[in-house]
């Protein structure tokens, strides 16, 4: 079974306002969309429902965080069931905005996401290396250590439930794209750790997507790449653009 292509659009906290959210939700309900294609979008919590609410019913939404606790004295936080309870299916996990501005640590991500998988979420799990990482030659280093936290707190089962995000810091919002090169051999450098640290099949049928500064412009070619199975866009997800790149793959 070839695995389904995903598109991804990570609000962040844009936009400003309900109007704003509700044009580019306006957007997304009247276009032509690939329906061979697994849309989730994720906009900021306080928006969440009205999101669920309003957009079309082929699109997800996803939160952008969650914590690992069910309930409890945690402020500010919002926990898996919650969003379970919520009708929300999906969170995103460990984006590198999170790791640094929030210093979340790889071990803290895993146990969230084995939180939230437990909560029956679906994950869109982050990794990726800064620039000074790569030009070290380490990003496969980093990248599998950051996975390895998380490997080391699930069953392989689990795995079902996880899209692995591959988002070079660099990439992120810089407007410096990976090239298709760089991403292919990233990610199949990921599917092969996963083929060894968890098993072939999960390495198979895992969905491997690449986020940072992914545009209508350079979708296309990055779509070609055999362990590119989508995208986590940023900015361009709260642009008509948006459209192009869920539909990267037609024509
Ligand atoms: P960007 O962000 O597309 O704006 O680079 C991607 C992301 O952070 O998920």
């Amino acid at each position: 079974m070839p695995r389904q292509f995903f598109v991804g659009g990570n609000f962040k906290m844009n936009p400003s306002s309900r109007d704003q959210t509700k044009s580019i939700i306006n957007i997304l309900n009247s276009a032509d969309l690939d329906s061979t294609t697994e849309i989730v979008i994720a906009p900021p919590s306080l928006y969440l429902m009205d999101v669920k609410e309003t957009v079309r019913s082929e699109i997800q939404v996803s939160a952008q965080n969650c914590h690992h606790k069910d309930s409890g004295a945690f402020t500010g936080e919002i926990s898996p069931v919650q969003l379970v309870d919520a009708n929300i299916p999906w969170v995103i996990l460990g984006h590198s905005e999170r790791r640094t501005h929030f210093g979340e640590t790889s071990e803290f991500i895993a146990q969230k996401t084995k939180a939230a998988l437990k909560a029956t979420l679906k994950v869109i799990l982050c990794v990726g290396e800064t620039l000074e990482e790569r030009e070290a030659g380490k990003t496969a280093a980093v990248v599998q250590k950051q996975l390895q936290a998380v490997v080391d707190v699930l069953q392989e089962s689990d795995w079902s439930g996880i899209v692995i995000a591959y988002e070079p810091v660099w990439a992120i919002g810089t407007g410096r794209v990976a090239t298709s090169f760089q991403a292919e051999e990233a990610q199949l450098d990921i599917r092969t750790y996963i083929s060894q640290s968890v098993s072939p099949s999960v390495a198979e049928n895992t969905r491997i997507i690449y986020g940072g500064s992914v545009t209508a412009a350079n979708s296309k070619e990055l779509s070609t790449q055999p362990d590119v199975d989508g995208f986590l866009v940023g900015g361009a997800s709260l642009k008509p653009e948006f459209v192009n790149i869920i539909n990267s793959r037609l024509t």
